[in-house]
């Protein structure tokens, strides 16, 4: 696109802006309507494919954290090493890892095996970056088809990555993370549902399905409904489970 065309577009762009600005100042209603067919716009195209979006925003999500919440994800960091900690994994791995600030964060507190799960190339490369340290190791690979053995993990942990996995693969990647682990499995996620994404009540999930919740408090800076919950499973005759021969290694897939 030539500079003049960028020109005359960004012209239009300040006009319907300043258009929209109006509107919003005369009406509160108008104002309403156009966030909610914006937010359904954005909504609905993020659910026809998740992980193209991941894909793209893994590109940008790194650089925009960085300049807008890094005070709230510094405190959320120390408070997730925290509890990470007291579990005392000797293997542990994140489901939806992004660029791996938690998995930094938690790699300076246990002397575990760490891996790094994420479905987004961009993310997990930001991720290999990021992070540099040797004890943690990536994948890529979406949450409802993990490729590890059963028990891989002491502990598995998600931070806002379940509330964006759409229904019909919910309950699926919440079997596939509770087959992988052994001990406890740890979310970080919206329990509603919610204009931006979808919330799941994995506490009930957890608790329907027998596991025992030890832990449930609201999250740390986050609105109402956004909650941390420590499960402990119950595996009962499954922690005798032979090991599946043909998913028993991790592997570094960014090599
Ligand atoms: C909001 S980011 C959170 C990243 C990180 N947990 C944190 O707290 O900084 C959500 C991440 O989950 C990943 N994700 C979403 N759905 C996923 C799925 N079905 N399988 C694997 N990763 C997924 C996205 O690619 C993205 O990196």
């Amino acid at each position: 696109m030539s500079f003049m065309r960028v020109l005359q577009h960004s012209k239009i762009l300040r006009v319907l802006s300043r258009f929209y600005v109006c509107l919003c100042e005369k009406s509160e209603i108008i104002h309403r309507c156009i966030r909610f067919l914006i937010i359904n716009t954005i909504a609905s195209h993020y659910v026809r494919d998740p992980h193209a979006y991941w894909k793209r925003k893994g590109k940008v999500y790194y650089n925009e954290e960085k300049t807008t919440v890094l005070d709230k994800l510094r405190r959320q960091n120390l408070f997730f090493a925290k509890n990470i900690k007291r579990l005392n994994p000797r293997v542990l791995c994140e489901v939806g890892c992004g660029y791996g600030r938690l998995l930094k964060a938690n790699a300076l507190v246990v002397s575990s095996e760490i891996v790094g799960v994420d479905f987004s190339l961009p993310q997990l490369l930001n991720a290999k970056k990021y992070v540099g340290s040797n004890n943690v190791h990536f994948v890529l690979a979406t949450a409802k088809a993990l490729p590890f053995r059963n028990n891989r993990f002491d502990v598995t942990y998600t931070c806002a990555c379940i509330m964006y996995i759409p229904p019909n693969e919910y309950l699926p990647s919440i079997n596939e993370i509770i087959r992988v682990t052994r001990r406890f499995v740890v979310h970080d996620e919206d329990l509603e549902m919610s204009r931006h994404y979808f919330g799941y009540n994995v506490m009930n999930t957890y608790r329907k399905m027998g596991h025992k919740i030890i832990s449930c408090t609201p999250t740390l800076d986050a609105h109402g409904c956004r909650k941390f919950v420590i499960a402990r499973l119950d595996k009962g005759e499954q922690m005798n489970m032979v090991e599946n021969p043909t998913d028993s290694r991790i592997s570094d897939t960014l090599g």
